[in-house]
């Protein structure tokens, strides 16, 4: 009689050891589909749970991953229930719980507080990998766009260097001959367009050396506030006209910078008029400063049509324009991020199409004031 007893019991361990193995063989399966979605994953990871219990009939699950739930079919809660944590190695993302109805006063097996423990390590890890695979993703779009980047400098450098002589030969001549009397009314009117043509030209070449840093800055301590605070009135009325207001935020506790304040100038100049033109209809555009850490941050925030994903992966690219011709030339940003790169600093874009966009820069303090 104890003999029969014994092997039932060793019958119904080794089926539960069954229920076990083969959720957490399908829960390995899951992990190694690459192309399944995070919450579809969750979700069918989720569902196998209720079925590796003693009784799956009753008991139902719940998932928590990053403040997003996933329950399993006939979900109910109850008091009686499993709970172990999901988290990386850096930080907590949420929970797995198990439930049985209160009412069935059923038992969790020590086994399955096991089990629930294993799998709740087994989402933990598929959760950091997965994490891990989109950083390096990210990282490498990253060097990819800095390395094309840094190809279209090295271009634009021997372009504008190659350009820059004759052109200035044909604009010194173009003057001199200006000068010359007497010139026919028709002779002088087409020297004139030659003048104009090539200080056109020679703006072009200026851009195009900022942005492949052939301008080194002259850097001294800049006081970013007041140069937000001097360097707007121009702008404020042209801005005022499309009824597009500037709104200020400026921190005064930060501290200053080290920088070439003409060419910060022309950053917050570019990035102000690229929001401006955003906002036909007017709007509002935000610039504040704040201090973060070691560094001194400057946002730019319009509410403008904003961008979508592919124009975003594209602006800083010399010439790259969504704009008429006479809107604008596509160096604008081309120049900023020049500028940026210049003096070590960093600019990031976040943009929601129909909401607007916001650039924010990041500069290292002065470091005499760092303290
Ligand atoms: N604040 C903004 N809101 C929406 N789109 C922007 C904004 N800033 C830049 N862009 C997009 O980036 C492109 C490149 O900008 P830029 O280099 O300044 O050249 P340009 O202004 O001459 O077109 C713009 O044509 C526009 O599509
Ligand atoms: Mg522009």
């Amino acid at each position: 009689m104890t003999n029969h007893v014994s092997l039932e019991d060793s019958v119904f361990a080794l089926k539960e050891r069954i229920k076990e193995l083969s959720c957490l063989y399908r829960i390995a399966e899951l992990a190694s589909l690459p192309e399944l979605e995070p919450a579809a994953l969750l979700q069918q990871a989720l569902n196998l749970v209720p079925p590796a219990m003693q009784y799956p009939e009753h008991a139902c699950a719940h998932l928590m991953v990053n403040g997003v739930s996933y329950y399993s079919e006939r979900f109910q809660a109850s008091t009686n229930c499993l709970t172990a944590g999901i988290s990386t190695q850096i930080s907590s993302l949420g929970c797995l719980e198990v439930f049985y109805p209160d009412k069935q006063n059923l038992k969790f097996l020590p086994e399955e507080e096991k089990l629930i423990d294993t799998l709740a390590q087994h989402i933990s890890l598929i959760m950091e990998r997965r994490s891990i695979q989109e950083n390096n993703a990210k990282l490498q779009e990253q060097l990819r766009h800095a390395d094309r980047l840094a190809t279209i400098g090295q271009l634009s450098a021997g372009i504008a260097h190659e350009i820059n002589e004759p052109l200035s030969a044909i604009l010194g001549f173009a003057q001199l001959v200006l000068a010359e009397n007497p010139l026919t009314d028709n002779a002088t009117a087409d020297l004139q367009k030659i003048v104009n043509a090539s200080l056109h030209a020679r703006e072009v070449v200026r851009k195009l050396m900022l942005f492949s840093r052939q301008v080194p800055p002259k850097m001294v301590p800049v006081d970013i506030n007041k140069l937000i605070e001097d360097g707007f009135y121009f702008l404020e009325n042209r801005c005022a006209k499309q009824g597009v207001q500037i709104i200020r935020d400026l921190d005064p506790s930060v501290p200053s910078v080290i920088a070439d304040p003409s060419q910060m100038h022309q950053v917050l100049v570019n990035l102000s008029v690229n929001s401006m033109q955003a906002m036909p209809n007017g709007g509002l555009i935000q610039i504040s400063t704040r201090r973060i850490d070691n560094d001194v941050q400057i946002c730019i925030r319009d509410t403008g049509e904003g961008m979508n994903a592919e124009v975003m992966q594209r602006i800083f690219i010399p010439f790259f324009t969504t704009k008429d011709i006479d809107q604008g030339t596509g160096l604008g940003l081309s120049v900023v991020h020049g500028i940026i790169s210049a003096h070590n600093a960093s600019i990031k874009v976040e943009s929601e199409p129909g909401k607007g966009s916001v650039f924010k820069i990041l500069m290292k303090v002065n470091s005499e004031e760092s303290s």
